[in-house]
């Protein structure tokens, strides 16, 4: 079965030019001069007119919670109905944490990963690990880890008792990813400052959503970020800092990649457009004050008048932020962040953005504040070099998978929830109700097969297949 995509510019991280793409079954064969096919050269079984619009690698978002258990409820995408949506939206691979919890094992939360996933997925999936509990067994996991294509393990600063690692604890786990190529990623917060800054809140009835975010600043941001960079140069360990959303945090990062560290920051569209300041005094009919829990996610949404969403998009020019994922980590608000109505600290943090992140970020060329390639490159080519996928994924040349979103510069795209607006993602609610983008995925491919047309999903549950990783290539 072959496949001529023809008439369209094909963006990549480094350029645009226009040329007809050729698949072949589940691989991309050539890249033609346009128009090939009228010499009678090239024949296809099926062909795509992308004429006026945009032929990308499909997106690659390399942070997602689909089905994890976290703050006494369970996040409510499945893998099944997360890369549903996530296919919706031109993304063809997502990278999942496996959760390693205090008393769990390692390698048990990794055959229940491969069991929630198995069979389940529209798209392409891979894992990162978290290790929440750091000893022996769980740094000999990692090593092992490594041959069965996880290569990149998530640590916290943050959520005493819960995932947080001591110093001690992340200079170890430091070491031994040093020593088998591994990337350390990092939740970046001080979370003993921060339950704090909590407690005091709460006994002060600062008790609304908003208070979420005033009680973990910018400070416990750029310090933790401080410390995670201070550890990974002491140990030689490449550093990952995910979900960055002070500027202070990310001039800590940008200083140490001036010199010559390999430090990498990661943010996420919720980061870039959505700030502190719509979430004071968010009220609606239907949830009263509990409307500012539908923002509430770890590190929080940031001040609009300190300037952190300019800086940010600042630091995707500058290479800092490395990629934009979602940190998907979807909560409906009937009886999940309903958990927290009264008490802040108990709203299950996280954003479900997982069907939007190539939208919301193509919004920011349309905007002016970033190029077409530097879209694909945080969105597609970067994550899959950072995380050892580059070569098959993340790009659009010959050998690689035939994952390829055809995008239509002047479509149209309005999100939320109800007729006419988009949102698969099972949610009772859309983080980004009313957003309207500039723009439209129309042709969703995943490895050779259209799993989105112009009439909707015409994917198929299973047909997302586990991806083993290899070490990143992305690193100094
Ligand atoms: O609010 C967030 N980010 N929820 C998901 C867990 C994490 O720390 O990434
Ligand atoms: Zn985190
Ligand atoms: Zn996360």
């Amino acid at each position: 079965m072959t496949t001529l995509i023809k008439g369209g510019t094909v963006v990549s991280a480094t350029g645009s030019t226009a040329a007809d793409v050729l698949v072949d079954g589940e691989t991309i064969v050539a890249l033609l001069a346009p128009g090939s096919t009228a010499l009678g050269t090239i024949t296809a079984d099926t062909v795509i007119d992308a004429t006026g619009k945009y032929v990308i690698p499909g997106g690659i978002d390399g942070h997602t919670h689909m089905q994890m258990p976290f703050g006494g409820t369970e996040a409510s995408d499945t893998f099944e109905t997360g890369t549903r949506a996530a296919a919706w939206g031109g993304t063809t691979t997502i990278v999942d944490f496996v959760v390693q919890a205090h008393g769990q094992r390692v390698q048990d939360q990794v055959a229940l990963w491969h069991e929630k996933a198995g069979g389940n997925c529209a798209i392409d999936y891979a894992f990162h690990q978290i290790i929440g509990e750091v000893d022996a067994e769980s740094l000999k996991a990692m090593d092992e880890l490594i041959g069965e294509g996880i290569t990149s393990f998530k640590l916290f600063m943050a959520y005493p008792g819960v995932f947080l690692s001591s110093d001690g604890q992340i200079v170890q786990a430091m070491q031994t990813a040093a020593g088998n190529g591994g990337l350390i990623m990092m939740h970046c917060e001080n979370g003993s400052a921060i339950d704090v800054l909590v407690q005091q809140a709460l006994e002060r009835g600062e008790t609304g959503p908003y208070f979420h975010g005033v009680t973990r600043p910018w400070q416990a941001e750029q310090e933790a970020t401080h410390r995670a960079v201070m550890l990974a140069d002491l140990t030689g360990a490449p550093l990952y800092v995910v979900h960055v959303s002070a500027k202070q945090a990310l001039a800590r990062i940008a200083e140490a990649r001036d010199a010559g560290q390999n430090v990498f920051g990661e943010t996420c569209p919720q980061y870039l457009y959505l700030s502190l300041e719509e979430q004071l005094g968010a009220t609606s009919e239907q949830w009263g004050d509990l409307e500012g829990a539908k923002w509430v996610c770890s590190t929080p949404l940031r001040s609009r008048a300190e300037g952190h969403q300019d800086a940010l998009w600042k630091y995707i020019n500058t290479g800092d932020v490395t990629t934009v994922s979602t940190d998907h980590c979807p909560f409906c608000m009937k009886d999940q962040k309903e958990m927290g109505r009264g008490n802040f600290a108990k709203i299950p943090n996280g954003i479900g953005s997982v069907e939007h992140r190539m939208d919301l970020l193509y919004q920011g060329v349309h905007d002016g504040r970033i190029s077409l390639e530097k879209w694909v490159d945080v969105c597609c080519t970067t994550p899959a070099r950072m995380f050892g996928l580059y070569g098959r994924k993340g790009v659009i040349a010959p050998g690689a998978d035939a994952d390829i979103v055809v995008y239509d510069p002047k479509g149209h795209t309005s999100i939320g929830i109800g007729e006419g607006r988009t949102h698969h993602m099972n949610m009772d609610y859309s983080a980004w109700e009313g957003w309207e983008i500039d723009g439209h995925v129309d042709v969703v491919l995943s490895r050779g097969t259209v799993i989105k047309d112009e009439s909707g999903y015409v994917g198929r549950k299973g047909h997302g297949q586990f991806v083993k990783r290899g070490l990143s290539q992305n690193l100094i």
